[in-house]
């Protein structure tokens, strides 16, 4: 089949077969974006309408987005010869000619690269890969984006990604409505005083704020070493208490301010105030107890004060992936920020700064995720 349009200047005009524009309301606040026409959609002119088109159709109902907030669409609008990737002149003609133009027009409030090649057609310079950015919010030339995996992907056995893109286009859905995961301001606590530790210390303590927290360490057993404990109090508030610099240089430089530094974490630790964290009960909670902190895990009423992100998502959906960076991924509207500390050198070379914000990001993302959490197994009737 020939394309219906004259593509004059597209060096593959002559190979390649179909043609189709994309298709719904030119108003729709959600814009879909595909690679190229497969078999089916270049005989009908229509984008994803063959096998793994349905797939991608039946995902967005899953999730609940209505026909009319959607417009769909490809990168290039035909079919290159035997379905091989569309090539970099392909794309770069293709979206000059078509793709900017429907942006433009259409102008979403959300843009959803449908796989890798759309994916980086949309936000070229994201870093990452469509299975790592896949949920995560991007800034792209015409607005926000959250690149979902292509169907073909998950029809070709990876079967639990039906579960993960229907909980991406959940957060699609929310941000098609001008609803978008709120966005909240980091008040971090970077380079503390030991005079800052005791004021957040006696604000949680006094207020019974649940809070969470997260170690960095080094080394296992006897070199063990506590690097740094994050706490987040809130969505926006968090602190990190260092113990060593990068190099294993002490970061407190007076003894008795390390030896306060310990009593006061030890306080929280040992109090009643509820504690949330990502895999708490195999890593952080066994490694303050290695080095002799005592954690308590029940209040003295006998409830349980502890609470892991990643058992109490496990317990809401089993099927999903439970890692933090899945969390924050659909529950947080946070950039992907495990990308600073490889972009730093990783976990090795990044600068005490960096390591420490990433700490507090971990530490605020579980914060969000619990909240989610507890409200999803509220009306699941867990809670
Ligand atoms: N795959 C795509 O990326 N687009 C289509 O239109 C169909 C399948």
């Amino acid at each position: 089949m020939a394309p219906i349009v004259d593509c004059a200047g597209c060096p593959s005009a002559s190979i390649n077969t179909g043609f189709a524009m994309g298709e719904g309301p030119t108003t729709a606040p959600i814009m879909f974006i595909g690679e190229a026409l497969g078999e089916q959609e270049a005989v009908e002119g229509r984008p994803f309408v063959g096998g793994t088109g349905k797939m991608l159709r039946m995902m967005i109902h899953q999730a609940g987005i209505p026909e009319s907030m959607f417009y769909i669409t490809n990168v290039v609008k035909c079919r290159p010869p035997g379905n091989r990737t569309p090539t970099p002149t392909e794309i770069d003609h293709c979206s000059l000619r078509y793709l900017h133009k429907e942006l433009s027009h259409v102008k979403p409030r959300i843009i959803v690269p449908v796989g890798d090649v759309a994916m980086r057609a949309i936000i070229p310079d994201s870093r990452v890969g469509i299975v790592a950015g896949r949920g995560y919010t991007f800034q792209s030339k015409w607005g926000p984006a959250i690149p979902i995996v292509h169907p073909s992907f998950v029809a070709r056995g990876n079967p639990h990604y039906w579960g993960i893109t229907v909980a991406d286009l959940g957060k699609v859905k929310a941000a098609g409505y001008g609803k978008p995961r709120e966005h909240f301001e980091e008040k971090f606590i970077l380079r503390p005083t030991i005079d800052q530790v005791e004021e957040v210390v006696d604000k949680i303590l006094r207020e019974r704020l649940r809070f969470t927290f997260d170690l960095e360490t080094i080394g296992e057993r006897e070199t063990l070493n506590i690097m740094c404990i994050g706490f987040a109090w809130s969505p926006s508030h968090a602190i990190c208490v260092p113990f060593l610099t990068r190099g294993a240089h002490e970061y407190w430089k007076v003894k008795s301010h390390e030896e306060e530094a310990w009593r006061l974490l030890c306080s929280l630790f040992d109090s009643d105030v509820p504690m949330v964290g990502q895999n708490i009960f195999t890593f952080d909670i066994p490694k303050l107890l290695e080095v002799g902190v005592v954690v308590k895990r029940t209040d003295s009423l006998g409830n349980s004060r502890a609470h892991d992100t990643l058992i109490r998502h496990h317990n809401i959906a089993t099927e999903l992936p439970h890692s933090l960076s899945f969390l924050t991924s659909i529950y947080t509207d946070m950039p992907h920020y495990k990308l600073m500390v490889k972009g730093a050198g990783g976990m090795m070379w990044a600068p005490d700064e960096i390591m420490w914000t990433y700490n507090m990001r971990d530490c605020v993302a579980t914060y969000i995720a619990d909240q989610h959490i507890t409200e999803e197994m509220k009306e699941a009737g867990l809670a």
